[in-house]
């Protein structure tokens, strides 16, 4: 018998637009209606590997499983796991496999989803692999820009922070470039700018209008999305680096002042100093909002990589 063909989440390009639409209205129905997917799951078990820390993503993706009436198990730290053992990752998730319906995993290699993906028997949706890609995090912010602005094409999109480290960059970029009429304002330290390859592979390639600066203010009056990031700590070799760059970008009540009054201000969080708790109370400031949607968007992609819609 042949087995059926398992679909995977490993990069946000897995996804058409109209899938991602799809998503994003079954995210939107599950927040109207909870009560309505709360037992979609029945039976299921999702696996959870993280081979690095997180919160929102492993908590979410938890949740998401939990409140659509399914089960959980699996590690946060890979310290706790046979990997300590020197077991492989391909001989992890061939196994992890037979013990759950669905697998999150999260690793520091670029590329580790795909090795996974290949043992694995059931799905795999990569949660994070290194400085690559992190296509759920996308997923949360499209549904965050969609139900903010009422719409993913006709906007100018800054951000802002460690555009060279910061995987959610690279997917949401790869994401928002296959809408109509998106234009970037790409804003870093010359020392974190935005890998060639994503100009080339996607700005270019999808002729996208783009402007690098290293100014938070220059294009600040232009914006309908700033999306702050955290200068990412764990990918620097250099720790005296890492102190020069980390708080080159503080976003506070004076960097606002030209701003549009219905700018989104989103982050994908973990905040550190990059935006100042001063600006929670604001009504721009939609990075809560938008990690809380999380957990829906999570719940849209259970249900369709296990076919359950
Ligand atoms: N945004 C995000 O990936 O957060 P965590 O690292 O806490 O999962």
């Amino acid at each position: 018998m042949r087995e059926k063909k398992k679909k995977n989440l490993i990069d946000i390009k897995d996804l058409s637009v109209k899938e991602i639409d799809d998503l994003i209205k079954v995210a939107n129905d599950i927040i109207e209606h909870k009560e309505k997917y709360s037992h979609k799951c029945d039976g299921k078990i999702l696996a959870t590997l993280f081979f690095e820390p997180s919160t929102r993503t492993r908590l979410s993706f938890e949740s998401a499983m939990l409140r659509l009436g399914g089960k959980v198990l699996g590690f946060s730290d890979s310290a706790s796991s046979s990997t300590t053992k020197g077991e492989t990752l391909a001989d992890t998730v061939c196994v992890v496999s037979g013990y759950a319906d669905i697998i999150v995993m999260r690793h520091p290699k670029e590329g580790a989803p795909v090795v996974a993906s290949k043992r694995s028997l059931v799905p795999i949706i990569n949660a994070g692999d290194g400085g690559h890609n992190h296509p759920t995090q996308t997923l949360t912010d499209l549904l965050t820009i969609s139900r903010e602005k009422g719409r993913l094409d006709n906007l100018t999109i800054g951000l802002c922070g460690d555009l060279k480290f910061g995987r959610t960059i690279h997917s949401l970029i790869t994401a928002m470039s296959r809408y109509k009429n998106i234009k970037f304002i790409l804003i870093s330290p010359d020392e974190l700018k935005l890998p060639e390859y994503v100009i080339t592979e996607v700005l270019e390639k999808n002729h996208i209008e783009y402007i690098e600066t290293n100014s938070m203010e220059e294009y600040m009056n232009e914006l309908d999305v700033l999306y702050m990031t955290r200068v990412q700590k764990e990918r620097f070799l250099n720790e005296a680096e890492y102190v020069r760059l980390k708080d080159y970008y503080i976003l506070d009540k004076s960097k606002l002042e030209t701003a549009k009054e219905d700018l989104c201000i989103l982050h994908p969080l973990p905040r550190v100093n990059e935006i100042s708790t001063e600006i929670d109370d604001d009504k721009r400031a939609k990075y809560f909002e938008q990690a809380y949607n999380g957990v829906y968007i999570r719940m849209a992609l259970i249900l369709k990589l296990l076919e359950v819609l």
